[in-house]
């Protein structure tokens, strides 16, 4: 593996603290495994905004475009609420999404065994869940047009457009089926097609793609209601789920929260093929920057650093040391250590950020 980019953006709330904790995983796979990055950090969201009065500068971004892979902690805080639409933190993070074109957004769903207590779901019903949530990331109501809030008459009017093309949805079905051939071979697909014309095209495209390209793998359609329901009923029927932004974005919590915590979950974007074959790629956690929290020592750094374990399997085909870290991160949930966000029983005293990732770190050493 050589000559390996990182762009490491922590932004804001808790996104930098985490990322200290990534940090020191990057430096052990550095020292301990020959795998070296070169790695860069600049800002995004709020702290870019402080700074240079946007979310995120030409040259950030430019700078996101070149390198194999962005790793970025989180956006957003109380403090920018009052600011206008177009430069608000998050509008950082989707200028990434746009313009890296990163149209497939994993969003694994794993319940770690030491914590399947610790769902608000019965610990049967989430025990050794594993699926996995392919959102599309870069179309939809968040990007279509017209949008926007006008007067008409004596009222306001809010609009934002749900819009899908055929290749769009061809393209994130195909990220689907194919994560599918590698995991347990089903897809299941939701929409809307019964109020909304994007959903039915959303419907047919989806199976045409399969019928043309991946008969193998089992396809199933419902509507994403019903599918939120069926997340929560029995979330073990489902392998890989595909769906398009908005909802995406809701059933993809909802199926956090099924694991205990969002402080667990990692997630990688993924767009087009580069010149050197590495896919266009940000990794993130699906937590928020959680202001309330922010600077306190309580945020779990495990999202952002599986995170960066889902960096070493998509981006630098590490998958073997990808695994590695998960089953640090697995050892050291097994030996009762526990981030504030994972405190359910009293007299259990957490963990603090720093300590969990020096815990992870040490579990790293011993796995060798
Ligand atoms: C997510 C977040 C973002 C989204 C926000 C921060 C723009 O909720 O990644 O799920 O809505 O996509
Ligand atoms: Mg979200």
């Amino acid at each position: 593996m050589s000559n390996a980019s990182l762009l490491i953006l922590p932004g804001d709330g808790i996104g930098p603290e985490v990322m200290t904790e990534v940090r020191k995983v990057i430096d052990w796979y550095g020292a301990r495994r020959g795998l070296t990055f070169d790695v860069s950090e600049d800002l995004v969201g709020g702290a870019a905004y402080d700074a240079h009065g946007t979310p995120l500068t030409d040259a950030t971004m430019a700078k996101a475009q070149e390198v194999d892979a962005v790793l970025l902690g989180a956006v957003g805080g109380p403090k920018y609420d009052v600011l206008d639409f177009s430069v608000k933190p998050e509008r950082g993070l989707l200028r990434l999404r746009k313009e890296m074109d990163l149209y497939a957004n994993l969003r694994p769903a794993q319940c770690f065994d030491a914590l399947a207590d610790f769902s608000s779901l019965k610990a049967d019903v989430v025990g050794g869940l594993d699926i996995m949530i392919i959102r599309e990331l870069t179309s939809g109501v968040y990007f279509g047009e017209p949008r926007g809030i006008h007067t008409e008459g004596n009222e306001r009017v809010g609009i934002n457009t749900q819009r899908y093309t055929e290749s769009e949805i061809a393209r994130v079905a195909r990220s689907a089926f194919e994560l599918a051939r590698k995991r347990g071979n089903k897809v299941c697909s939701m929409e809307k097609a019964n109020v909304m014309e994007s959903g039915v095209l959303w419907r047919e495209v989806v199976t045409e793609v399969h019928a043309a390209e991946y008969p193998d793998v089992e396809l199933s359609h419902m509507y994403a209601d019903a599918g939120a329901m069926q997340l929560t009923r029995w979330p073990k029927q489902f392998d890989v789920i595909v769906t398009d932004n908005l909802f995406g974005d809701l059933l993809s919590d909802l199926a956090a929260m099924l694991t205990g915590s969002l402080g667990m979950l990692p997630s990688a974007s993924l767009g087009a093929p580069m010149a050197n074959g590495r896919p266009k790629a940000l990794y993130e956690p699906v937590h928020g920057s959680a202001p309330d929290i922010a600077g306190t020592g309580k945020a779990n750094p495990i999202a952002c650093i599986l995170s960066f374990a889902m960096a070493l399997r998509y981006s630098f085909d590490q998958g073997d040391e990808a695994t590695r870290l998960e089953e640090a991160v697995n050892s050291v949930l097994a030996d009762g250590l526990r981030t504030a966000d994972l405190l359910g029983q009293e007299g259990v005293a957490p963990v603090s950020t720093a300590e969990m990732g020096d815990a992870i770190v040490a579990k790293l050493d011993a796995s060798l």
